[in-house]
């Protein structure tokens, strides 16, 4: 459990910030948008080594070449800077496997329902207007659906997790529902009661980035 340090400190991080109230730019956040930010500069900095891809991009324009390579040297200063704090690397590393994990979840979903309908002929026919290629390419991306949806499936660690973090969204949006509920009574409960609503919503929104963090991180064992 090499994560469960940084996950903890995470957690408080965040839980601090949903006191806070205001919380628009919690630590998470920041976190998330610092990863995202590397990640550009890593991707600047590869095309600029790529020759191939570089000339591809830039319609072989010697200008627009020099412009790009003149930021990557700046990204890649930048990057190094970055890079040298080992706390930020680690957390963009669980903030990954997090987000790898919910499009894993995302995916199955999305290929159940695939598999489910080129195997019910009638759906079948009706969502494809009747038109056989159309069916017949269905059914040749539902039998590789098939093999992949096999693999992640047999994982029951993403599967528990993909439970987890189902139930963690469901459980966010009925909080959503109940402050949305809540702030439509009487206006004069409505001034004390928007405040302590929109507080629940930031917590039932860090109760799902736990979560998934906690799933990314591989803490939540089942
Ligand atoms: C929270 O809001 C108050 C009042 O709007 C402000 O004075 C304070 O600086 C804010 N705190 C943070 C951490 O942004
Ligand atoms: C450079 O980019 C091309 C695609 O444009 C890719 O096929 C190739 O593998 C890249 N080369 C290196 C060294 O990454
Ligand atoms: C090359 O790129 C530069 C800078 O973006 C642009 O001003 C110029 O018109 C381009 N040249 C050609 C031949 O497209
Ligand atoms: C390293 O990154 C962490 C997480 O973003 C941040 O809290 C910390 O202040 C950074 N440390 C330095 C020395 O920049
Ligand atoms: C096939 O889909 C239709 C609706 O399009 C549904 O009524 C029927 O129950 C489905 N059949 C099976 C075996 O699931
Ligand atoms: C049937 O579907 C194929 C593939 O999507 C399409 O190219 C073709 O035009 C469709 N035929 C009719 C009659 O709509
Ligand atoms: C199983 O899923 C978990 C959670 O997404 C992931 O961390 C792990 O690497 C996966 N294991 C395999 C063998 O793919």
């Amino acid at each position: 459990m090499q994560f469960t340090n940084l996950f903890i400190s995470l957690l408080l991080t965040t839980a601090v910030a949903a006191k806070g109230k205001n919380g628009t730019s919690t630590k998470a956040v920041t976190d998330k948008s610092l990863c995202k930010e590397m990640a550009t500069l890593t991707k600047l900095v590869a095309l600029a080594s790529n020759e191939t891809k570089l000339a591809d991009k830039t319609n072989n324009n010697a200008t627009k070449i020099a412009e790009i390579q003149a930021k990557a040297s700046d990204a890649s200063t930048q990057l190094t800077t970055m890079e040298s704090n080992t706390t930020l690397v680690s957390t963009c590393a669980v903030i990954a496997a997090a987000q790898k994990t919910e499009d894993d979840c995302n995916q199955i979903t999305s290929m159940t329902k695939l598999v489910a309908l080129a195997a019910n002929e009638t759906k079948l026919a009706d969502k494809a207007k009747n038109n056989a290629t159309k069916i017949a390419e269905y059914q040749a991306k539902a039998s590789a659906a098939a093999v992949k949806l096999q693999t992640l499936q047999a994982n029951t660690t993403l599967t528990d997790a993909c439970t987890s973090i189902t139930s963690a969204k469901a459980a966010a949006k009925a909080e959503k529902g109940a402050a949305a509920s809540a702030s439509t009574s009487s206006s004069a409960a409505a001034a004390s009661s928007t405040s302590k609503s929109s507080a629940g919503m930031l917590n039932a929104k860090c109760g799902l980035l736990a979560t998934i963090v906690m799933v990314g991180a591989g803490i939540l064992m089942f």
